[in-house]
């Protein structure tokens, strides 16, 4: 049966980098390679991600992203993060403003999504 072709060694599918400081994760970049997206590849890395975050202490998690940018959005919302805030002309290329999104843990709350 044909399927995806494996990626190779030097492939990068995608990559997703974030910190924990302070009971805070943030999510600063996340990307998939445009001709692997809708794989499922951002979810598991967010997913994977968000666990690892809430291992180290996290009890919220925090991110930017374009109003413009309905793939992501779609993405984060699926996860339950949710609008707090706006960063005005945050992006140098458009001077888009940023919408602030946030994802609160709950006691108890440490399913993957
Ligand atoms: C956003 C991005 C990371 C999604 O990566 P992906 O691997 O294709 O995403 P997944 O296959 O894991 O999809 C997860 C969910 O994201 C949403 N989504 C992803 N692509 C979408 C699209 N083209 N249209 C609508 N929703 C989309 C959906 O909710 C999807 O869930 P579903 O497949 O059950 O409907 C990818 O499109 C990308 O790299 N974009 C450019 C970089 C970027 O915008 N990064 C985010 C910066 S904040």
């Amino acid at each position: 049966m044909a399927g995806p072709t494996p990626p190779q060694p030097w492939q990068v599918w995608g990559y997703l980098i974030y910190w924990v400081v302070a009971e805070e994760m943030h999510i600063l970049n996340l990307a998939v390679h445009p001709q692997q997206r809708r794989r499922g590849i951002a979810r598991c890395l967010l997913s994977t991600a968000m666990s690892q975050a809430r291992e180290l202490g996290a009890q919220v998690a925090w991110l930017e992203v374009r109003p413009s940018n309905t793939q992501a959005l779609a993405l984060y919302r699926s996860f339950g993060f949710k609008k707090v805030g706006t960063r005005p002309r945050y992006y140098d290329d458009t001077q888009e403003d940023a919408l602030l999104l946030a994802y609160y843990w709950e006691e108890g709350d440490d399913s993957d999504q």
